[in-house]
């Protein structure tokens, strides 16, 4: 061997050291370590079961395997980035400490078919707990809407006040989206779960391995067709990466307004002072910036999808090295959500809703003039006749710098006849809100029934 190289039989002369630095992924993917080990272990188990190594070499690779997680998760595991990857400075600890036995280890499997199991191994752990934190920032918005169950706010369409809705019910639009956000990383989740593991290089292995006692082993519940797709597949990664996207998407929605209602001109919210920080030169400032962030970071998030769609485009069957690129945007795309979603739950759990503000607010900007239309289609008159009714008194409202509950009955009569003294009843915020008892509408009973249902 020319050098110390797993690989170095054919080789004359040394590697490059900076070709060395720069073909090494071994500063990320080390966090692949366990996963490696689990993989490595199963694999071990299986060629041992069929013969294709001897069983006291499967008992001496397990056992050395196992010492190497114990060193690892210690701390004490010094990796070399002349062995370029987390494959492959295990596997060479490994025949380090227990000589020939561990040189049997990567009989009939190869880094490309190892790596991919590993990304697996790794994304599935992963989207569990993303589905765990989306769970519990689903149940403080939950809290939230329990909480504060009958508080009215302004609606808006176009940022611009439309009609009085309920904060329970604006609290549930979002517990809508990351339902469904959950729903899209489970469905990632089972193009995730399946074994490539016996891809070998591209084309299969010539030992008779037993694929299916390692995708038990390994809780795999289905295993790759095709062994060049196995090694060069990485759909499952980007799916994730899109379902990430859209979920940041609703995360940078959500922000957006919880900084505008945090601000002095809205008010609508307090969030908890664990969550914001002060400014360096203006005193009174508490200035929102994990939400902020969050907006932010979702442009990193978009960023990492189209980093993975771009290396993958073009790219020939079956490996490429090109594909050592899928795991720094995986990992930070893991690392963003994961952590917006912590804070998220905790954040929301913790924000003080200003009732009086946003009942202020609905009942400004007019909010119930939709009301008055309906008021009179019900007693008979077309709604597009009664849209240019109510259109009329809000302009005569604007003029006489007057709000729609504030005309007398002789005032409505110049623009109807039709409008009665139970007007007034009809355009109060409560029974603006509790006309809209269709599914999925603000009435508070309506809001009542969702939570409920969500909670089930
Ligand atoms: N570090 C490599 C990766 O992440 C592992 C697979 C290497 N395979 C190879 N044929 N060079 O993709």
């Amino acid at each position: 061997m020319a050098q110390d190289k797993l690989w170095g039989g054919r080789f004359t002369q040394p590697t490059d050291k900076f070709v060395e630095e720069f073909t090494a992924s071994i500063d990320f993917d080390k966090r692949l370590y366990r996963h490696d080990i689990k993989g490595s272990m199963a694999h071990a188990r299986m060629l041992g079961r069929q013969g294709i190594i001897p069983q006291e070499d499967v008992e001496k690779i397990v056992h050395g395997l196992q010492e190497i997680l114990d060193r690892i998760d210690a701390g004490e595991f010094d990796f070399s980035v002349s062995l370029e990857d987390i494959h492959m400075n295990i596997e060479a600890r490994l025949s380090e400490a227990i000589g020939e036995a561990g040189k049997r280890l990567h009989t009939g499997r190869s880094r490309n078919d190892q790596v991919a199991l590993d990304i697996r191994l790794y994304l599935r752990d992963e989207i569990g707990e993303i589905t765990d934190f989306l769970d519990r920032l689903v149940n403080s918005l939950l809290y939230q809407a329990e909480e504060n169950l009958d508080v009215i706010m302004p609606g808006y369409t176009h940022l611009q006040t439309a009609q009085p809705i309920l904060f329970s019910h604006h609290m549930l639009a979002y517990v809508e989206m990351f339902r469904r956000d959950r729903g899209r990383m489970e469905d990632c989740l089972k193009r995730t779960n399946v074994l490539p593991l016996g891809a070998g290089a591209l084309a299969g292995t010539t030992f008779p391995i037993d694929r299916e006692f390692v995708a038990e082993q390994l809780d795999f519940p289905q295993v790759t067709r095709n062994s060049l797709d196995s090694v060069s597949d990485r759909d499952f990664a980007l799916e994730f990466l899109a379902a990430s996207s859209i979920l940041m998407m609703h995360l940078s929605r959500f922000s957006e307004e919880l900084i505008l209602w945090s601000t002095s001109e809205f008010k609508f919210i307090d969030l908890s002072d664990g969550f914001c920080t002060g400014s360096s030169i203006m005193p009174q400032k508490k200035n929102p910036d994990v939400p902020e962030l969050v907006r932010g970071k979702t442009g990193r998030v978009y960023g990492n999808l189209m980093a993975l769609l771009t290396v993958m485009k073009s790219l020939p069957l079956a490996y490429n090295k090109d594909m050592q690129e899928d795991k720094e945007p995986l990992f930070d795309t893991i690392d963003t959500v994961k952590g917006s979603l912590k804070i998220f739950a905790d954040m929301v759990r913790l924000m003080r809703v200003n009732a009086g503000n946003m009942r202020g607010a609905a009942a400004k900007g007019f909010s119930t003039a939709t009301d008055v239309a309906d008021y009179l289609v019900r007693k008979g008159m077309a709604f597009r006749d009664a849209h240019e009714v109510v259109g009329k008194a809000v302009r005569y409202c604007i003029e006489q710098q007057k709000d729609l509950p504030d005309l007398s009955i002789e005032e409505w009569h110049a623009f109807s006849p039709m409008i009665g003294t139970d007007i007034s009843d009809a355009i109060t915020l409560e029974a603006s809100v509790n006309a809209r008892r269709a599914t999925g509408g603000t009435a508070l009973e309506r809001v009542k029934a969702e939570i409920e249902r969500a909670k089930r």
